[in-house]
């Protein structure tokens, strides 16, 4: 008879041997976590509110970021948002060279078109009308606009290996969010991130004064999603929730110098928790109805709720190895070119596809670091497929039940559920669908490597050799 193991079991209770690095060497751990609370509007219509706000801000010269593709098509939601900023007379320049999936190169043409255009006219305001590549090229824009570092390196806001770190001195021109997509967060989150071709890696900027001061979040913006960007931005809020639900608790990092010091992302605590879980289970129920089912307003509008409620939580609490692997896989492609992503001139791969396509391999792995709290996200999505009319309970275990055969099965019951969802989306499983292959792996463990910020916060740590395991079990199965 096989023993069984309740899953009471403390977190870091099966830690391998490999040791957790982190950038201070104090042993003592941080005792403190907050929120940084993020503004956020919602409701359908409310892109129809913007003039009227920008107005009340006393803005006369505002500064619009859109990506070709928007532009070009013409979206009713670029057209209410020009029409409510013409009826407010505010004078409007529109920047419509975003790149989807941004690089150092594409930030720096719309850093200096908007410093240049700051300088002849004296802008008062941002808006940022699209997905998350859209919202991060116009933080970054606003960002060396208002503070340009002093000996002009762009890398001296860029998260460490990549660059400096530092601060950002100041506060920014007010920046108002209006996503089109429901994925990224990004309407809530103080980061931006971008594709470093130089160092062949994904890295990105991250400061509390890059928050938007306002996210728009109207449900008409979504209407005319392509149904590839609504599954992969959709897998995105999956992988946000649970990352940082299951991340490293912020009371296991070390105690920072000062407030000042404390990272941006915390580790999970019981304020993003809240926050986390919420967008899983919403997330978790409306993800397919809003793939298949673009009229249903419902299943698009909960999901733009659950994306902007993942940002708070993971905003918070960070994300952890699926994303920390996700920044290889999207910055080293190369010629896979996604379907359903219309106007697209580049091979890319979404970033919810880099993403989910490491989660089965990851959560295996993980899972014994904190098993009730992968087997609580995949009661989720377990009870989710109930509601879909599928199948019921976890496979070989009884409803309700908290115990495991092994330490490793909570990690194999969330994996599992994600190939679930992941068939069911018809995603593309494991990395060879990307075009990788073993010869691969090495580079892509490079490139995970110096993405600290991130993989620190595993609860199970990593270092080059599991890395590599985990990338081989990601090559086939994800
Ligand atoms: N800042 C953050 O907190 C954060 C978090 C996660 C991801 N990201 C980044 O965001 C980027 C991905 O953003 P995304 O997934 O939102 O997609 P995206 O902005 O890259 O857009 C994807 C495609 O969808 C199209 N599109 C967007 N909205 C549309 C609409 N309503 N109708 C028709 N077409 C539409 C775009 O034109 C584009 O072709 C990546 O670079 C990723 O790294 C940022
Ligand atoms: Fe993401």
């Amino acid at each position: 008879m096989r023993s069984r193991l309740t899953i009471i079991a403390q977190r870091g209770t099966f830690f391998s041997s490999t040791k957790r690095c982190f950038a201070s060497a104090s042993s003592e751990k941080d005792q403190i976590c907050e929120l940084a609370a993020s503004n956020i509007r919602f409701g359908a219509g409310s892109t129809s509110e913007i003039g009227a706000d920008l107005r009340e801000m006393r803005a006369r010269n505002v500064i619009v970021f859109v990506d070709p593709n928007i532009s070009h098509q013409n979206l009713p939601c670029l057209h209410t948002l020009l029409d409510s900023l013409s009826r407010n007379n505010l004078n409007v320049h529109v920047y419509d060279k975003v790149r989807v999936e941004p690089s150092d190169v594409s930030f720096k043409h719309a850093i200096d078109f908007m410093s240049n255009l700051h300088s002849s006219v004296g802008l008062d305001a941002v808006v940022a009308l699209g997905g998350g590549s859209t919202i991060d090229t116009a933080k970054a824009a606003n960002l060396y606009t208002c503070h340009p570092p002093p000996d002009g390196d762009f890398y001296t806001y860029v998260n460490p290996v990549v660059g400096k770190g530092r601060p950002i001195p100041g506060p920014l021109l007010p920046l108002i969010a209006v996503p089109t997509t429901a994925g990224t967060g990004s309407e809530t989150t103080g980061v931006a991130i971008f594709d470093d071709i130089p160092s062949k890696s994904k890295t990105g900027i991250a400061h509390r004064r890059l928050k938007p001061f306002l996210g728009v979040i109207d449900p008409q913006n979504t209407a005319a999603i392509p149904p590839e960007v609504a599954k992969y931005s959709g897998l995105d809020v999956l992988c946000h929730s649970i990352e940082s639900y299951t991340a490293l608790p912020y009371n296991e990092r070390p105690k920072p110098q000062s407030p000042l010091h404390r990272p941006a992302y915390q580790g999970s605590n019981p304020i993003s928790d809240v926050w986390s879980l919420h967008a899983l289970r919403t997330a978790a129920k409306h993800l397919s109805q809003a793939v298949r089912h673009p009229e249903n307003v419902e299943a698009r509008s909960e999901m733009l709720l659950a994306a902007a409620a993942a940002g708070v939580g993971f905003g918070n609490a960070g994300v952890h190895l699926c994303h920390g692997m996700s920044y290889p896989v999207a910055s080293q492609v190369k010629s896979y070119v996604p379907p359903g992503y219309d106007g697209v001139d580049h091979p890319l791969v979404p970033h919810g596809h880099s993403v989910i396509v490491n989660a089965p391999s990851v959560f295996r792995y993980t899972g014994r670091a904190a098993p009730e709290r992968h087997l609580e996200c995949a009661r989720i999505l377990a009870a989710a497929r109930d509601d879909r009319g599928t199948r019921g309970t976890l496979d070989g275990m009884t409803k309700g039940s908290n115990f495991l055969a092994s330490p490793d099965d909570a990690g194999k019951y969330l994996a599992q559920e994600i190939r679930h969802i992941m068939l069911d989306l018809d995603v593309p499983i494991g990395l060879r669908a990307l075009g990788y292959d073993d010869d691969d792996i090495d580079e892509l463990v490079e490139g995970t490597l110096p993405q600290h910020r991130v993989t620190k916060l595993s609860p199970r740590p990593v270092g080059r050799e599991e890395l590599e395991i985990l990338f081989r079990d990601a090559l086939e199965d994800g």
